[in-house]
């Protein structure tokens, strides 16, 4: 009997062909109706019974009750993206069950959209289309949509991890000679030398920066740490982005300083809950500018992740050491 394959969904072209070519496995993947979907809970629990390995999405969560209806024979859980905050990594690591993941070659597409983000809030480019598209655009006026230049100003960057910094790397043309790059981080980073940013505690960061971009893993530590007390202590018109997860803002509080006011703007590319109700109140204000979670979304990049993915759960059947393994 060949080890068994359960695939969550399915994965670009290129993968998909990688995955069903592999002759030494069985795979047992979930098709959704038409709409694209995410498997029911329900329906993974069953159909990851005495499975091998899981090729699974960030939607899907990993924990104890599916590790346990899965068995004995599991080996390895690869999920296609970089976060792994669904997966409950402790349970794994009591069953010695490897943890495959995407990190690098996403880098890129998250750091561009985080860019598009930050340029789309601070040009309040929502706003502009929603006037041309619904009859408000009257005549050019001095005074009219104006946002903020970016020249000069302080960037703050929350997480200088690999997406991190090439966000940074990407805005500071933006800012020119007198902007300044800051960033917090639990431990110092080398590499940020390279364009003159520097470490600073989390406290200092949110009180200083014109804009900042959420690009840390959500954890413990980073769960809801955007909350209102420190949208308090924010400068009143900070520009605030986040294409890492949803999860690290406090969403309500977020919602309430809105309507106290505060904040510039804000783009997202990450929620909660995902996908967001489109009644959300955070979509009432104009000046918030959401995503649906697509900062990964190229070709390119979707193709690299998906075969990452395919290795590393292939390689995890097969006993050999995974391409990309989240490390004990
Ligand atoms: C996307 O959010 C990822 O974690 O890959
Ligand atoms: C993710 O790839 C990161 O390290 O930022």
């Amino acid at each position: 009997m060949l080890p068994k394959v359960l695939l969550t969904k399915s994965l670009p072209p290129d993968s998909q062909k990688l995955l069903e070519n592999a002759k030494d496995i069985e795979l047992i993947q979930w098709k959704s109706d038409g709409e694209v979907q995410s498997i029911p809970r329900e329906k993974f629990l069953e159909m990851a019974k005495g499975v091998d390995g899981i090729l699974c999405m960030l939607t899907e969560k990993i924990d104890s009750e599916l590790l346990d209806v899965a068995g004995p024979n599991l080996k390895v859980v690869s999920t296609m993206s970089v976060g792994y905050d669904h997966v409950d990594l402790n349970e794994l690591r009591k069953r010695s069950i490897s943890l495959g993941y995407t990190p690098g070659v996403l880098t890129d597409a998250v750091a561009d959209i985080t860019v598009l983000l930050v340029l789309a809030v601070t040009r309040r480019m929502r706003e502009g289309i929603q006037a041309v598209e619904n009859g408000k655009w009257r005549i050019w006026s001095p005074t009219w949509l104006l946002g903020t230049q970016l020249t000069n100003k302080t960037i703050g960057i929350v997480g200088l991890g690999r997406i991190g910094f090439a966000t940074a790397l990407r805005l500071k043309p933006f800012i020119g000679n007198n902007g300044k790059i800051i960033y917090s981080s639990r431990v110092e980073k080398p590499i940020a030398s390279s364009i003159g940013a520097t470490k600073v505690e989390f406290e200092f960061l949110i009180r200083k920066s014109d804009v900042i971009c959420i690009c840390c893993a959500m954890n413990e530590e980073t769960k809801e740490m955007f909350n209102y007390e420190v949208f308090k202590k924010m400068k009143s018109n900070v520009i605030l982005v986040n294409t890492a997860r949803g999860g690290i803002i406090h969403q309500d509080d977020l919602c309430r300083s809105l309507s106290e006011g505060l904040f510039g703007g804000i783009g997202l590319d990450v929620t909660t809950p995902e996908p967001l109700n489109p009644n959300d109140p955070l979509l009432k204000f104009d000046k918030v500018t959401v995503i649906p979670h697509i900062g990964s979304a190229t070709l390119e990049t979707r193709t690299m992740m998906g075969n990452i993915a395919v290795e590393n759960v292939l390689t995890g059947i097969r006993g050999e050491a995974l391409p990309h393994r989240v490390d004990d």
